[in-house]
């Protein structure tokens, strides 16, 4: 069975990751490739590194460009999705590694995003708790955002496992500058960014913070406040995040360590470390894994969680496509086999 796939958005970022993933995935054609300001470029101009499509011709983003395919990927600015979408038949699988359908709740959406909420789509993260059930077969896919992806695979055994404390959840996570796309921006240029770290987003206003407390929420059945810092690493791909929340009176490290080893044990992707050895970017760049180590702090009360994963592969493009795989009954891991790249 060959499943034909439209990439939209591939001047980008994501939709460049898509294009890469895909390109060694042994069900699909790749169809239509659109881009906006890029439409009309030869993609080896703009992502060189894509050999196997580099005569390919980046088209205008239409619908009538996408309609035709099985499965049509949107990696478009957020707000784009959903008329697009709207206008796509209903049995063409939609993959949206934009936010717009990941929220369920309206409010939440018009305070961070401010306009009009385009409603839930299927969470594309299968390690969550119930997420597989909801991805067979499904025919929209909600793409969770990169931050969200780490912070959620960190904590969410903890809270599943009814283990932690919902008030009191602190996340600083490090990021790739590839996280904020590809287009010119003054603070991600080379001379801002290398040798230099900041803050930014800080004081609960990202857009990621309430996708956080959804996920978590949703795993410990009671809502859970999520203090969120990103900063801003001096490399191109990747993302550190440490978590921490307070444990519930009595729990201990090794029913911790237990909970999280077996939420994960028969994962492909998601990997708690050796007890002792503390996760890297570097071991994840370019791949599908996520890598988690954790440890009890009893003098503070606190589990420290720490999660590695790249940006680009499971926090976009490798969840979408390990999501399509679940959607199309497909193996889950197609596409996604090979490790990172380190060092
Ligand atoms: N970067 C990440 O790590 C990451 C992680 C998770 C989710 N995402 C999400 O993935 C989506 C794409 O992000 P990105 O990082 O790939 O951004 P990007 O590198 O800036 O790429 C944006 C893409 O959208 C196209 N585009 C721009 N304006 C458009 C418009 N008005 N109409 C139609 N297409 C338009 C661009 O085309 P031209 O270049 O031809 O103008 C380009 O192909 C975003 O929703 C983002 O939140 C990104």
């Amino acid at each position: 069975m060959t499943i034909s796939v439209a990439v939209s958005g591939a001047s980008g970022y994501a939709g460049g990751e898509v294009l890469r993933l895909l390109s060694n995935h042994p069900d699909v054609t790749i169809g239509a490739i659109t881009a906006h300001s890029n439409a009309g470029q030869r993609l080896g101009e703009l992502a060189p590194h894509l050999h196997s499509l580099a005569d390919r011709i980046l088209v205008e983003t239409t619908v009538e460009q996408l309609r035709g395919h099985d499965v049509v990927f949107l990696a478009l600015p957020h707000g784009h999705s959903a008329e697009i979408a709207s206008r796509l038949p209903a049995e063409t699988l939609v993959i949206d590694a934009g936010a717009d359908h990941r929220l369920e709740s309206p409010e939440a959406w018009e305070k961070f995003y401010g306009s009009a909420h385009a409603g839930t789509w299927p969470y594309g993260l299968p390690e969550l708790p119930g997420a597989r059930e909801l991805l067979v077969g499904a025919k929209r896919i909600a793409v969770p955002g990169c931050y969200p992806t780490s912070v959620q695979l960190a904590l969410v055994p903890g809270f599943a496992a009814n283990l932690l404390e919902p008030d009191d959840v602190v996340v600083v996570s490090a990021s790739g500058t590839s996280g904020a796309g590809k287009s010119a921006k003054i603070n991600l240029i080379g001379s801002e960014v290398m040798g230099s770290m900041n803050p930014y987003g800080v004081g609960g206003s990202h857009r990621h913070t309430p996708e956080m407390e959804q996920g978590l929420s949703n795993a410990a059945g009671v809502p859970v406040t999520v203090s969120f810092t990103p900063t801003l690493a001096p490399m191109p791909r990747g993302i550190l995040t440490t978590a921490t929340a307070k444990v519930k009176p009595g729990v201990d490290e090794a029913t911790l360590r237990a909970a999280w080893t077996a939420a994960y044990a028969d994962e492909p992707f998601v990997h708690v470390l050796p007890e002792g050895q503390w996760p890297a970017t570097s071991s994840v760049m370019g791949s599908n894994h996520a890598q988690i180590q954790l440890a009890f702090d009893p003098h503070a009360g606190r589990v420290i969680v720490s999660a590695v994963i790249d940006n680009l592969t499971k926090g976009t493009a490798g969840g979408a496509v390990q999501s399509m795989n679940i959607a199309l009954g497909l193996n889950e891991t197609a596409g996604l086999a090979h490790e990172g790249v380190a060092p």
